[in-house]
């Protein structure tokens, strides 16, 4: 299969320079049953879910609930009503930050995270914490980008009301050994969200071996529409937590003395759903599955073995993250070059990476930098793209030494 046909925008050139696109951390492209799937909804299917008994409500909330049984599929859940459909992994973490924080966490209690998250998985513990008067703390990593999960277990006491832990970093590429993870947690009684943003996309998940009690993940990363995302939680969190947002569709019956609230999953997705969104995130989950989760593995691996070998042999590079279990993202910062510099140099030749803090600004601070470069993998990338990236380095470095 070429897979890259399968991906209109990938063929496109930028200034005459065929596209190299290597953001793919930040947002992958979308293969054309993606696109085809939503024009079809947009151009000749299109009826509000849940509610209308004409033919078109009913075939899109049958579709929709389809899409659900495939990211149900997908991850491995136990039950098709612990997937929850949000706007992306951000809204997952702040669904569980709001609703188990009104549930479980008080004053003087604790929510870890580590050192390497993404500001997704911090800033919502944080607002939970100054919600409730907790704290929130972090799990170190090494300086090669592996957490210190010899460390968690003195990390945690009885104030401990979760941990939360991204399953790959954005900026290391480090992929945590998050089955050991919950295995720890769990035993000392403390339930796990693992954020799964970079790592849904890049092989098989399967939250029951995994064992996290939560699961977030991004439908626009692994080649589905952006503003579509999946949370996977255990029934008993949601049958125990109340909902996070009020509206139509999450409700059994309203009062003004009170309001019922609808079964699982509706009482966790209220108001209009992105349907569209989510029947888009079933094509690309059927297309991923359609590749096969364990070759995207083998080939990205291939690619940062070859990216990670390129990169080191340029003076002046320093790679941050070089721990064993390592996902398709390579970060790096040249000694007195700026990572913008780099980024808008490799932009003139067609190459588009991400440069800045990467949304990650503690771990930035870990290694004392202001910023960094970052090439990110997908399936559809070549090695010759790799050999492009190394190229157009060696020429912004000598353009801007
Ligand atoms: N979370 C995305 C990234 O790391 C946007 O680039």
């Amino acid at each position: 299969m070429d897979i890259r046909s399968l991906f209109p925008l990938l063929s496109q050139t930028i200034d005459g320079k065929p596209l190299v696109y290597l953001d793919n951390a930040a947002t992958s492209q979308k293969p054309q049953v993606v696109i085809d799937t939503v024009n079809e909804l947009h151009t000749s299917l299109n009826g509000n879910i849940h509610r209308g008994v004409h033919r078109m409500a009913e075939q899109c909330t049958a579709r929709y609930e389809a899409a659900r049984e495939s990211v149900r599929g997908y991850i491995n859940a136990a039950k098709a009503h612990e997937v929850i459909f949000t706007a992306g992994t951000t809204a997952g973490v702040n669904l569980v930050a709001f609703a188990f924080g009104e549930r479980y966490v008080k004053a003087g209690d604790e929510i870890l995270v580590t050192e390497m998250e993404h500001h997704s998985n911090i800033v919502p513990w944080q607002l939970l914490c100054e919600r409730k008067g907790a704290a929130l703390k972090a799990l170190p990593f090494a300086d090669n980008g592996e957490l210190r999960v010899d460390m968690l277990p003195s990390m945690i006491s009885k104030k401990t009301k979760l941990l939360a832990v991204a399953q790959v970093s954005n900026v290391l590429g480090t992929i945590n050994p998050v089955d050991e993870i919950c295995r720890i947690a769990h035993a000392l009684g403390v339930p796990v969200l693992v954020d799964g943003a970079q790592g849904v996309q890049h092989g098989p998940v399967d939250v029951q071996q995994m064992g996290c009690d939560f699961y977030a993940f991004s439908g626009h990363k692994i080649y589905g529409p952006t503003g579509i995302g999946a949370l996977y939680a255990k029934e008993e969190y949601l049958n125990e937590m109340p909902p996070y947002q009020g509206g139509g569709d999450m409700i059994k019956a309203v009062t003004f003395a009170k309001a019922t609230y609808a079964d699982l999953p509706y009482k966790f997705e209220a108001g209009t759903a992105n349907y569209i969104g989510a029947i888009g995130l079933g094509a690309a989950i059927e297309f991923s599955k359609s590749i096969s989760p364990s070759a995207i593995r083998l080939h990205e691996e291939e690619l940062l073995r070859c990216a990670t070998e390129r990169l080191q042999s340029i003076g002046g590079l320093t790679i941050y993250g070089n721990a064993p279990r390592k996902s398709g993202i390579v970060s790096f910062a040249f000694k007195n070059i700026h990572h913008l510099d780099i980024a808008q140099v490799l932009d003139k030749q067609g190459i588009a990476v991400r440069s800045g803090t990467l949304c990650a600004e503690p771990t930035m601070q870990r290694y004392g930098l202001t910023g960094m470069v970052r090439a990110s993998f997908a399936y559809y990338n070549t090695l010759g793209e790799v050999h492009a990236l190394a190229e157009g380095l060696e020429k912004a470095k000598s353009i801007l030494s």
